[in-house]
């Protein structure tokens, strides 16, 4: 999959003097059903995540309490996002390396996942996810 159909998606956001609500509908503001979330937090300053592709999970990325940066490579080329509202996800294509930094004090990674864990969906050696892409 092309890098080019890895995208930041606008999440519907009722705001609301008490406070903001967003919400996540899978299958209607993200292109997958989703069966699993999971996310990092406690990220000491400096520290990287990810470093791995997913043969065939999409997945969507969102910052819910302060910034990172998601960098997505697809084996030709490379973008950085910079994530740092609640209302914005990054969808992430299946076969697609991304690599996780510059976590800011309080960070809170959102991940969303269309399957459950499976480490052999996995690829966490880069050399091998360049020869599975060609
Ligand atoms: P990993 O996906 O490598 O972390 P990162 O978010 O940095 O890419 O997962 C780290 C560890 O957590 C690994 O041993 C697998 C385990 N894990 C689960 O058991 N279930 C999950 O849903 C996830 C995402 C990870």
């Amino acid at each position: 999959m092309p890098l080019k159909d890895c995208r930041i998606i606008e999440l519907p956001k009722i705001s609301d003097p008490r406070g903001n609500l967003t919400f996540i509908e899978g299958s209607q503001h993200i292109p997958f059903d989703i069966k699993r979330a999971y996310y990092l937090y406690d990220v000491p300053g400096g520290s990287h995540r990810g470093s791995h592709a997913h043969k065939n999970i999409p997945q969507f990325i969102v910052a819910i309490s302060g910034s990172f940066d998601v960098l997505l490579n697809d084996g030709h080329d490379k973008k950085r996002f910079h994530l740092n509202r609640p209302f914005l996800g990054l969808y992430v294509c299946p076969m697609m390396w991304r690599d996780l930094d510059n976590f800011s004090s309080g960070a809170v990674c959102l991940v969303l996942s269309s399957k459950h864990y499976s480490e052999a969906d996995y690829i966490r050696d880069y050399q091998e996810f360049l020869t599975k892409i060609k």
